[in-house]
Parts: C-alpha cells; structure tokens; sequence
C-alpha cells in the first residue's frame, strides 16, 4: 500500500524536488500539499508549488494556502537562497490548479480526521507553522497522524546562525510545539542533508532524462549551485528538502538515531538550535529520532526514478 503523505512545503528550488519526488514515486500517495511562508512571502511560494504542479502535470490533489508569517515573530525569507521569485531559474509556467478554499490549517485537520487513524505522515518542508496551529486546533491529529517525517534542525550543524538551521529558526515557537507532542517526529536536519548534493554527476543524469520535468529541475539545480556557492561556500548544493520523502518511501536508504529533541527558545546565541541528547541509548519510549547517514546513490536514484515515471505531462 502506498503510503498517504501530505507535503506542507514553501516551495523553494529544494521543496519543488521534495513534490517531483513525492508525485513520480508508486510508494507515495501524495494527498494534499500546503504551503506556508519561509523561503519567500506565502504569496510567492504558493505560486511556486502550483509551478511545480503545473510542471509535473499533479492533478486530483488539493493545494492550500497557510500561514503567512510566523506563530510569534516577524517573517523571514531565505532570498539569498531562492532569489525574488522564491525558485529562481527556470521560467515559472501558470498555475493550471485553482487553490482549495480551505486555509491549509484546516486543509490538515480534515486530511488528518477523515482518514483512519495511522493512515497519514506529515512531512513539511518549511517553518512548522502551520503544524503546530493544526495541533492547536485540533489536538486530536496528534494521536491520528502515522508519523511526522520532516526537515529541519540538525544536531552539529546550523545553516542559519552557528547551531540553527532556516525552517526551525523562523518559528522556533511552532518547532517547539511539533517536537513536543507526543507523536513519532523524525527529523531529517542539516547532518543528513548536507550528504544529499546535487553534484555535476547528479545533473548530467537529470539533464539525460530529457523531459520538460528534468530540465525544469536542472534549472532550479543551476541556480540553486550558484546561490549554495555564493552564500554559504558550497561546491555542490545541499538538496534537503526530498530528503524527508526519501525516508518515507524507503527508511533504510537513512540510518536514524532516536534521541530526545528539544529546540532553544531563549538562547543569545542558540536561538532554534535543535539540541539531541545523545548520552545514553534511548528506547521506543522516546518519540523523536534524528537523521544520520544517507545512503547517497540510493536517494539520488529515487528521485532520477520518479523523475522519469513523472515522464512528460505537457509533451
Ligand atoms: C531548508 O530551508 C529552506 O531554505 C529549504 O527549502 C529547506 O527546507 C534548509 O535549511
Ligand atoms: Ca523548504
């Protein structure tokens, strides 16, 4: 049976994988994507992840607009990242989906209740935002949702500040919230994704599939290479993002270690750290892992994959 995801994404060149992947993949059943403002203002990534959608031909599933800043403080955008557009490179097509009415806080809970309890993972891609107001509204998610599967954080490493990474410092509140409640939480953060790199290797095989998908996704891997080089010195960009789906389809193609999570709220200098504690070995009673090693090929192979089951929708 596949496994039912909805994707809560702020689409952003790395999100817009994390959908190819989910869409292209037979062990996804991808049920509802929300956006929520981040990498750009919510207006823009949600015009991005209708681009996306309009790229891949996704159609039947429900797209809705969330939160437009954070639980607490003021908005933050990763422009240096992402450029204006918020997934500069390639040419944006029009959106040929027409957004659900629902306000994605709602889009959620209505996912999360009429399905059967363990039936859907939440894996966002983004600020927690529209999550943790979910849980707020309607507790009883937490107890329905199969598992919470989602990028962020890192336990060594920040991309942010020295210790936080991007979607857990823009609402350290709402991040606070998700990794609290007492639902199966992975956090697929910065220690694992850095290992997911879009090398010349990686693009010369998206550039090989030839459909109007891969070049779409090329194009957002060249500039997203120039940006990764220019603002945080890497040769080859970190494409964190379908790193979460990844895990969904296939767990194994990850090595993960549970560990109590709390993020920092008050810290001078480690505002929305992640803090893991690894001192002792940690059973079934705890409810948060972390990611640790990828399995490189293996990841980058599901993605060439559904990129070619994804084929050509417009040709
Ligand atoms: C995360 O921040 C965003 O810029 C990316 O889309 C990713 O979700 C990486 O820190
Ligand atoms: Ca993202």
């Amino acid at each position: 049976m596949p496994r039912k995801i909805l994707l809560d994404c702020d689409p952003g060149h790395d999100d817009a994988v994390a959908l190819l992947l989910a869409w292209g993949s037979p062990e996804i059943d991808l049920v509802a994507v929300t956006t929520v403002a981040g990498n750009q203002t919510l207006e823009k990534v949600t015009r991005n992840a209708l681009a996306v959608a309009a790229v891949a031909g996704i159609t039947g599933v429900p797209f809705a607009a969330g939160c437009d800043r954070p639980l607490v403080r003021p908005a933050e955008t990763a422009a240096e990242i992402h450029g204006d557009s918020g997934m500069d490179g390639p040419v944006l097509p029009p959106a040929t989906t027409v957004l659900d009415s629902r306000h994605a806080v709602d889009l959620i809970i209505d996912t999360v209740m009429a399905a059967e309890p363990g039936e859907i993972t939440l894996v966002p891609t983004g600020a927690l935002t529209n999550i943790a107001l979910a849980v707020r509204k309607e507790p009883r998610i937490v107890e329905r949702v199969r598992e919470v599967v989602l990028m962020g954080g890192g336990y060594h490493v920040g991309n942010w500040s020295a210790v936080a990474e991007f979607n857990i410092v823009i609402d350290p509140e709402a991040a606070h919230i998700v990794f609290s409640e007492p639902w199966e939480v992975t956090m697929v953060g910065l220690d694992l994704t850095h290992q997911a790199l879009a090398t010349p290797a990686v693009e010369r095989a998206i550039a090989a599939i030839g459909t109007g998908p891969a070049r779409f996704m090329g194009e957002l891997m060249d500039f997203f290479r120039e940006s990764y080089r220019d603002a945080q010195g890497f040769d080859s960009p970190p494409v964190h993002d379908p790193c979460a789906v990844a895990y969904v389809i296939d767990p194994t193609v990850m090595t993960t270690r549970r560990t109590p999570l709390s993020v920092e709220l008050t810290g001078t200098h480690t505002l929305g750290m992640t803090v893991a504690d690894f001192r002792s070995p940690h059973g079934e009673d705890v409810h948060t892992k972390v990611a640790v090693d990828l399995d490189v090929d293996r990841f980058w192979a599901l993605v060439l994959d559904a990129l070619e089951r994804i084929g050509d929708p417009a040709a």
